[in-house]
């Protein structure tokens, strides 16, 4: 009896799953394929679309469902987490009236128009009664969640499921400690030389072809995915068998396509390697936004921009590309594409300094949201801590508090997940190379796939059933811990720049 209860709320899932994945199939057109005028209909679609979904979730049947199952010990243990899962979301779903989301919405649209116009103008003064109109919107919604601490807690929770401000203040405060340290040692260690490696011509199909061989070996399966262009790369999943993953090429900086291939891989292997059958349930999807962030850079960085990685792959590059790498050994390409320099753009930012961008936005906000910092002091605060935190200057508001689109959709509690995906990442890989003892020498013959079962077995396949941090802990025997990034960080770029960090790492 309970069994065909929850086989009924199951079917109810998909269905859900389906109108939503059909709703992400015209997000992909829109980004990829879409004729420029198919722009206006097309929003309406999506609402309709993702208004129908939302209706079917929240109907009354599903909370009667929900209540006949709970307690049921008829269940097998995952199918008990699903619930538990499918609750929680319900839960929080009928938390928000629908006048709530259209008010939202409605903001959402109109501070993003305003906000893109205030960049475009360099004049924070259009975005800000908007900004101001969004804080005021995303603390009523904080109230309406409900919390026990902080009022970012509630929008934190809504990107990464029971984390809490406390939490992102204690690994930032040992990230920055640690990291700051690092940075001084490395101040004066790239050679313009060097990096004008990266901006010669390399043709844009030639960068293609690469990227999809790197796939390829990486295990993204062509037969369940594509990869085409788009101008803001992204992964986007309509079910394990079919993730596509989308990429910008530029023939004249090398750092903008082959990365970006490598790290939407990453999310996808993540989506690839979610169970099939689990379809429409917690089970069948990303654990959260961290988690799948951790994959990506997993592959991007530590992998993809770490020696093992090219001993195999450079000389191929070099065989797509003889004219302009035939100069270049493989040292000096490492250090070409591992340039840290502190700088105003976070999406352009090393992996190093990139942190401190998420630092200072996670101040901020947090501050907003507590109502500790005005709207109209954002620009004169967000100046201070670049000045602090990385040494440059800032201009002007453009490439300050008004280069991110974040705020103007209204999310708050989005930044961390940045930086805590690094973190995971490291940790990840360490726990990963102690478990496989020569990971990095089967890296550098090129073999890629003992990494990804060892994801797949540890990460991909369980789905949304655990938290990040009880994932973490399962998987590494510890709670988040900034400690292996910063260990990761000072061997890597210890071996990069010998003579710049030539002091020991003991100091850190
Ligand atoms: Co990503």
């Amino acid at each position: 009896m309970r069994k065909r209860e929850y086989e009924a709320l199951k079917k109810e899932m998909r269905t859900v799953a389906d109108l939503e994945k059909a709703g992400a199939i015209l997000s992909w057109d829109q980004e990829t394929m879409m004729p420029e005028e198919g722009g206006a209909f097309r929003a309406q679609q999506l609402a309709t679309l993702s208004g129908i979904a939302h209706e079917r979730f929240t109907d009354e049947e599903n909370s009667a469902r929900l209540d006949r199952l709970s307690g049921s010990d008829q269940l097998e243990a995952n199918e008990q987490k699903n619930l538990e899962r499918i609750r929680e979301d319900f839960d929080k779903a009928r938390k928000y009236s629908t006048e709530f989301v259209q008010e939202l919405s409605r903001a959402q649209s109109e501070a993003f128009q305003a906000w893109r116009k205030a960049k475009e103008a360099d004049d924070f003064e259009i975005f800000a009664p908007e900004l101001e109109r969004m804080v005021s919107l995303k603390q009523k919604e904080a109230g309406l969640l409900g919390y026990e601490d902080h009022p970012y807690d509630p929008l934190l929770d809504s990107f990464e499921p029971g984390l809490k401000t406390q939490e992102v203040e204690r690994v930032f405060k040992g990230l920055r400690a640690r990291l700051e340290p690092l940075l001084s040692t490395l101040k004066s260690s790239s050679s313009e030389a060097e990096e004008g490696i990266m901006y010669r011509h390399y043709p844009v199909q030639e960068q293609l072809d690469f990227s999809l061989e790197v796939l390829q070996a990486m295990g993204y399966d062509l037969k369940k995915g594509r990869q085409d262009l788009s101008p803001h790369p992204f992964t986007i999943s309509f079910s394990p068998q079919d993730v596509r993953v989308t990429t910008r090429m530029d023939a004249n900086n090398l750092h903008e396509g082959i990365w970006s291939s490598i790290h939407e891989g990453g999310h996808a292997l993540y989506e690839q390697g979610l169970p099939i059958e689990a379809y429409g349930l917690p089970e069948g999807e990303a654990c959260s936004l961290a988690i799948h962030e951790s994959q990506a850079r997993l592959w991007e960085n530590i992998i993809g921009r770490g020696r093992a990685f090219w001993q195999h792959f450079f000389p191929k590059l070099k065989d797509r590309f003889p004219e302009n790498l035939k100069d270049v050994n493989l040292d000096q390409f490492l250090r070409a594409m591992n340039t840290v320099r502190p700088s105003l753009i976070r999406t352009n930012a090393d992996e190093l300094t990139y942190h401190f961008h998420i630092i200072i936005r996670f101040e901020i906000e947090k501050a907003l949201i507590e109502g500790s910092l005005k709207v109209k002091d954002v620009p004169e605060v967000w100046n201070q801590k670049y000045e602090e935190y990385l040494g440059v200057e800032v201009p002007s508001d453009a490439q300050g508090c008004l280069q991110d689109v974040h705020w103007s959709h209204g999310g708050f509690g989005y930044f961390p997940t940045y930086s805590l995906g690094s973190l995971y990442s490291a940790q990840f890989y360490k726990q990963a190379s102690e478990e496989q003892g020569d990971l990095e020498e089967k890296i550098a013959k090129g073999d890629l796939h003992t990494l990804r079962e060892w994801l797949r077995e540890n990460i991909h396949q369980w789905g949304r059933l655990e938290r990040s941090g009880e994932l973490c802990k399962r998987v590494t025997g510890k709670e988040l811990d900034p400690d292996p990034f910063i260990d990761y960080a000072w061997k890597k770029y210890g071996d990069l720049y010998p003579v710049n960090s030539g002091t020991s790492e003991k100091e850190a």
